[in-house]
């Protein structure tokens, strides 16, 4: 199977990227390095044994996209690229918009024109909204409450209609919960431009050093110790879980399905921090600080669906996305080397 990965040089892809190889995969990487680094590249190289093609490429060119396509000989595709900050996308609207909307169309018409009907596209656990029904099915109903979430929304739905109007295509929608953890090299891992939006990499930054102090964002939600609860899934399990659905995809007669990536646990704020400590071998410094506008206490995944129909559900622990994260973090205090 010869597979396009979009965003491939990025976080979930260069993970996932690996995976596929060892499973036999071949595969082209097309990224615009927006947001990662040409330096993952060689690392990528390293750890898989063999060189990797990578076409630079911003997938928002319809010209350029198409021509990839064109001369690819792609079975399928794997659709990672896309801007991903919450608050970067309120203040950036059209900037979000523009790039994962207008990324996706551009690689849905290539597709299309080029006969590669089979896609999994990066979806998020943002479309269950401001106020889920726990743990969170793949049934329930969707809403956004910001730009980027909207972007996710949007693009499942022209993702649905284009199954609905041509029944030829294989889509796989993934719902991920919370990614963390590396690589089990520490050669590839998160590296966030500025400020650590999520979670486990502000704490990984304050580990190494990088930063003061952790800022938890509320201790009064209605969950065991005050603060926030979500489902953590080790990219590696994640990794895994997209080469179960493009497995599925291919011997599946349904054109669009949807599944979510989670463990299906939650862990609070304060129980991550606790599990870096162990991983780290010293103290986390915190601060209870007020909670930050549009969160909510808690957020996990119904699993089922996945396990019954890929087959596929997370076996990593928590503490192991933290540790993977520290070796990756300790390894790499200032992130993959600028190009
Ligand atoms: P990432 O930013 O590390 O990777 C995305 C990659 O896409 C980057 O390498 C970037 O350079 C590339 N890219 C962006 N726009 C592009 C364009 N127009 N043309 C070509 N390349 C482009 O992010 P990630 O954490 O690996 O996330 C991958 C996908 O998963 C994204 O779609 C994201 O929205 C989704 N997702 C991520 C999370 C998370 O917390 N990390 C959670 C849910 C969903
Ligand atoms: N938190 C802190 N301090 C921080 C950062 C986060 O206390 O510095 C808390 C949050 O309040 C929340 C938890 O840690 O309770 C997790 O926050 P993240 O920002 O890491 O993750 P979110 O669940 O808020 O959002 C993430 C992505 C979204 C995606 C969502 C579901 O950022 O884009 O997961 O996939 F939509």
């Amino acid at each position: 199977m010869r597979t396009l990965v979009t965003g491939g040089a990025g976080y979930i892809g260069s993970h996932t990227v690996l995976q596929l190889i060892e499973a036999g995969h071949e595969v082209v990487i097309a990224d615009n390095f927006s947001n990662s680094r040409r330096s993952v590249l060689p690392r990528l190289e390293e750890l898989a044994g063999q060189p990797i093609p990578v076409v630079e490429v911003d997938l928002c060119d319809v010209e350029a996209t198409d021509r990839l396509v064109a001369e690819g000989g792609f079975d399928s595709v794997i659709h990672f690229a896309g801007l991903k900050a919450v608050g970067e996308s309120v203040e950036q609207p059209i900037r979000y918009y523009d790039n994962n909307i207008g990324s996706t169309l551009s690689l849905l018409k290539a597709m299309d024109r080029h006969g590669v009907r089979r896609i999994v596209f990066s979806s998020s656990a943002t479309v269950y909204g401001a106020t889920p029904t726990l743990p969170c099915t793949e049934d329930a109903p969707t809403s956004a409450t910001n730009p980027y979430g909207w972007t996710k929304q949007m693009i499942e739905q022209i993702l649905r209609d284009t199954a609905v109007a041509d029944d030829s295509w294989r889509i796989g929608i993934l719902r991920y919960f919370n990614p963390v953890g590396a690589h089990p090299s520490g050669l590839i891992g998160e590296d966030p431009a500025g400020i650590p939006n999520n979670l486990l990499p502000y704490i990984a930054q304050v580990a190494v050093g990088r930063r003061e102090r952790l800022a938890v964002f509320g201790d009064d939600y209605d969950t065991p110790d005050g603060t926030g609860v979500r489902d953590y899934i080790h990219v590696d399990d994640l990794a895994a879980g997209h080469l179960a659905a493009l497995e599925h995809l291919g011997a599946s007669d349904t054109p669009v399905d949807v599944w979510n990536l989670g463990t299906g646990q939650g862990t609070s704020v304060l129980e991550l921090v606790h599990s870096f400590e162990r991983a780290c071998g010293h103290e986390i410094p915190y601060a209870v600080a007020p909670r930050r506008a549009g969160d909510i206490g808690s957020v996990f995944a119904a699993v089922d669906k996945a396990h019954a129909e890929l087959g596929w559900r997370a076996t990593r622990s928590v503490d192991e996305g933290t540790a993977s994260t520290w070796k990756w973090q300790s390894q790499n205090p200032t992130g993959f080397p600028e190009d």
